[in-house]
């Protein structure tokens, strides 16, 4: 059936045609609907299933033509490489040429969850899939409705965050549908995802290894398996970000502008930027600030300004910052203010993915 989104405003998502959405159950899924969808890959089509973290947008991994379908979907050059998302630990064996001590520890506590091994890449795995690198990711989601499809297919899948390239990647059904539209051929709709971003990916071909993104498994976690791994946040450009794409810059950002900024600088800005007529989103954590910013912003201005107060743990952070983007972008908004997260390793990924926000070119 197909419908059109005629309750999503400007932004970019004006009413545009819907694919075909199939509500899962998340814990406990139909055994006919994982067959449809399984229907829908062995014909070389495109399925956008949840993951613990964000939604996936998945083809079977090792038939090149199916892969190209995923980078004509998400309008993502050629040379970005793809995860290889598995039914557990010999599947993932079967794509590496080795398997050191270090991946088998990682798998031991890290799978299925939210962690992504870099690991030499066996010679059948395409090199579409890889972005013409010599290494491939692989992941074991921990997500039932991931797993039942894995095993329903019999083969690895290959999956990105179903988001339109440089958008936010996905943590509900309906995030997929505003950023693919019907460039995909079957959603399957279980709700908000747990984590709410994206895997840790680790290199594991490197001695040691290291962080290539930080993620929802947290640097403690990581360090608890792998005690020298390493981890330095920086974003690269050029031949460095090619052969270690996890930390180009430059992702991941919504359409409207973002600004970190210190608590004390938010009413600030937030008055000058609708002062000026812009449309502003100030998203803060804690209940002081969000009491502050929100009485003193009660006077009316030129423009409205929406305050948005999300967690101020990390994980609880993570899980609603997505959304919070998406839902900023529905509502046209020019101008997304964000309170800076404290610079602690628990933080990791949620500055991580701040930083690259706010660094859209
Ligand atoms: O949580 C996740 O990882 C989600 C879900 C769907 O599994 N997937 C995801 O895929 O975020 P994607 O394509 O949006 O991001 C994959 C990340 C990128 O930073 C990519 O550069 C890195 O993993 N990556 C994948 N394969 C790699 C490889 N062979 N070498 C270096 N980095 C790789
Ligand atoms: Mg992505």
């Amino acid at each position: 059936m197909v419908r059109t989104l005629r309750s999503l405003p400007g932004s970019g998502y004006a009413a545009r045609i819907v694919p075909r959405v199939l509500p899962v159950d998340p814990t406990n899924p139909d055994p006919a609907i994982i067959a449809e969808a399984a229907k829908v890959l062995k014909r070389g089509g495109l399925v956008a299933f949840p993951t613990e973290t964000v939604y996936g947008l998945g083809a079977r991994g090792l038939h090149a033509a199916e892969v190209s379908r995923i980078f004509e979907a998400k309008k993502r050059p050629p040379g970005h490489p793809l995860i290889l998302h598995v039914d557990g630990e010999a599947m993932a064996v079967s794509l590496a040429s080795s398997w050191s001590p270090v991946a088998r520890a990682l798998v031991a506590k890290g799978w299925p969850g939210p962690l992504t091994l870099v690991v030499p890449k066996a010679a059948h795995v395409p090199l579409e899939v890889t972005g013409g690198l010599p290494a491939v990711g692989v992941r074991c989601p921990r997500h039932p409705v991931a797993q039942a499809l894995i095993r329903e297919v019999g083969e690895p899948l290959a999956a990105p965050s179903a988001n339109a390239h440089m958008h936010i990647s996905p943590t509900t059904a309906e995030h997929v549908v505003r950023s693919l539209g019907d460039r995909v051929d079957l959603v399957l709709d279980a709700g908000p995802c747990a984590h709410g971003i994206e895997s840790t990916v680790v290199d594991v071909g490197s001695d040691p290894p290291r962080v290539l993104r930080p993620g929802a498994l947290d640097l403690a976690a990581l360090r608890a398996i792998v005690p020298d791994v390493l981890y330095e946040s920086v974003t690269v450009e050029g031949d460095v970000a090619r052969a270690s794409p996890g930390l180009a810059s430059k992702h991941y950002a919504p359409h409207a502008r973002v600004a970190l900024v210190d608590g004390t600088q938010l009413l600030r800005l937030a008055r000058e930027d609708a002062a000026s007529g812009m449309r502003v989103h100030v998203l803060v954590f804690g209940a002081e600030t969000f009491a502050i910013v929100t009485s003193a912003l009660a006077t009316p201005l030129a423009s409205p300004v929406t305050v948005r107060r999300l967690p101020d743990d990390p994980e609880g952070y993570a899980h609603e910052l997505f959304a919070a983007f998406y839902d900023a972008d529905a509502s046209s908004c020019d101008r997304i203010l964000v309170e800076r997260v404290p610079d602690t390793t628990p933080w990791w990924a949620v500055a991580d993915r701040l930083r690259r926000a706010a660094e859209k070119g």
